[in-house]
């Protein structure tokens, strides 16, 4: 049996490159790239993960063409709008992680009920990051401890930022074969397993995210302790 990761966070990247393979339209990608989602969070929840964390939307994004980033606003408040339901029916509690001065009315109506609706919910802990930056999220939190003049401790940062109603992520999972972070969980993912998968984030699918698990369970996680103090030997035997 593979150890379950308690938090997997997902880079969800290649869509513009899968539509561009079908000479579609960047957009459609995205939105093949919301069915992916789906797919995963239901998988996810299957196995018995208790947070899914996905990368939906950077602060960075906005600088992309118009056209993309509109389709992107769209594309997030119908999948709101239009998953709601089924996320209550199913027990996941929906929760957007990111910076709302910028979103538009109409997004924030959107997510504002959505994350209401499934509030209560135990099951699933779904983490949609949208207009978010793991450099933003350190600055929000060293300024609202700023603000309040409390000492910038680790564990003060920790609980002033935008994912403390979680623990850290055990596995980061980055599709389309790129080999990065992206300023993303930048201070959460100190100590995640690191998981790299040249398929497109339209194609990731649930055979997929077993063989994420499987290479996860092989990994010693050490916390910079030795595997003999791991395994409770003394060091240097
Ligand atoms: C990166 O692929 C992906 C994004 C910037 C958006 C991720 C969004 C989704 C998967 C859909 C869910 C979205 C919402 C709004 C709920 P890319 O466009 O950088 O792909 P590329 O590297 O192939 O160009």
């Amino acid at each position: 049996m593979p150890t379950i990761p308690q938090h997997i966070a997902i880079v969800m990247d290649g869509n513009g490159r899968w539509a561009k393979q079908r000479f579609l339209p960047r957009v459609a990608g995205h939105k093949q790239g919301v069915d992916a989602l789906r797919r995963c969070a239901n998988a996810c929840q299957a196995r018995g993960v208790r947070v899914l964390t996905v990368f939906a939307f950077s602060s960075e994004n906005w600088n992309r063409p118009s056209e993309e980033v509109s389709g992107l606003m769209e594309l997030f408040v119908s999948a709101l709008l239009r998953e709601a339901p089924s996320l209550l029916a199913q027990g996941v509690r929906l929760c957007v992680v990111g910076d709302r001065a910028g979103l538009s009315p109409k997004v924030l109506a959107a997510l504002v009920n959505a994350e209401a609706l499934t509030a209560h919910n135990t099951s699933l802990v779904f983490n949609v990051c949208f207009n978010y930056g793991g450099r933003w999220d350190i600055a929000q939190a060293a300024a609202r401890l700023a603000a309040r003049g409390e000492p910038i401790t680790e564990l003060a940062l920790d609980r002033a930022l935008s994912l403390a109603h979680v623990p850290d992520p055990d596995l980061l999972i980055r599709t389309g074969g790129e080999m990065r972070i992206s300023n993303f969980l930048l201070w959460q993912a100190a100590y995640a397993e690191l998981y790299f998968s040249s398929k497109l984030w339209p194609d990731f699918d649930e055979a997929e995210l077993d063989a994420a698990i499987a290479d996860y369970s092989q990994r010693e996680r050490r916390f910079g302790k030795t595997t003999e103090q791991l395994r409770m030997l003394p060091t240097g035997t």
